[in-house]
């Protein structure tokens, strides 16, 4: 019965003809380039408003009633933060309140709690 055997490998082989439809089609031919978005990041951004820097916001606004060595100042209208070494949050609330003759709000948002960040990590100097 070799016969049969040959049969069956021919319809095998006749698989492979299924038409292999659209293959090679080159409809698709638009290459979207992706949005520039790395150009406008980096462009639209000038360096003047980077992160602001806790320190300098210090020495600017706080430095002439606080004594803080990190900042190199020696203030003596309010307490000496190396002494008193408040926590970020009694920091950002005081920013925020005021206490005694401290004026209220001299930073608000991403520079108070740059302040606040600084003020608490270099406490102690
Ligand atoms: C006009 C002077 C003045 C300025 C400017 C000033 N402070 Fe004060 N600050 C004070 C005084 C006075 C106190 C003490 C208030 C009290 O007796 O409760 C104080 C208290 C604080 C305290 C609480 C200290 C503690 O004992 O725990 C912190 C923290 C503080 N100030 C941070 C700042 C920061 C940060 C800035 C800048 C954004 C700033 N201060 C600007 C006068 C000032």
């Amino acid at each position: 019965m070799a016969c049969l055997r040959s049969y069956a490998s021919l319809a095998a082989l006749g698989v492979l003809f299924v038409v292999l439809p659209g293959c090679g089609s080159d409809s698709n031919t638009t290459i979207q380039e992706p949005p520039t978005a790395s150009q406008s990041a980096t462009t639209s951004k000038p360096t003047t408003t980077a992160a602001p820097n806790g320190k300098d916001l210090f020495v600017a606004k706080c430095g002439s009633c606080h004594t803080l060595k990190a900042a190199g100042t020696t203030g003596t209208t309010g307490p000496n933060l190396d002494q008193q070494k408040p926590a970020k949050p009694e920091i950002l609330s005081d920013i925020k309140t005021g206490p005694a003759v401290m004026p209220a709000n001299l930073y608000t948002g991403a520079d108070a709690q740059a302040v606040a960040t600084f003020v608490a990590g270099n406490e102690g100097g």
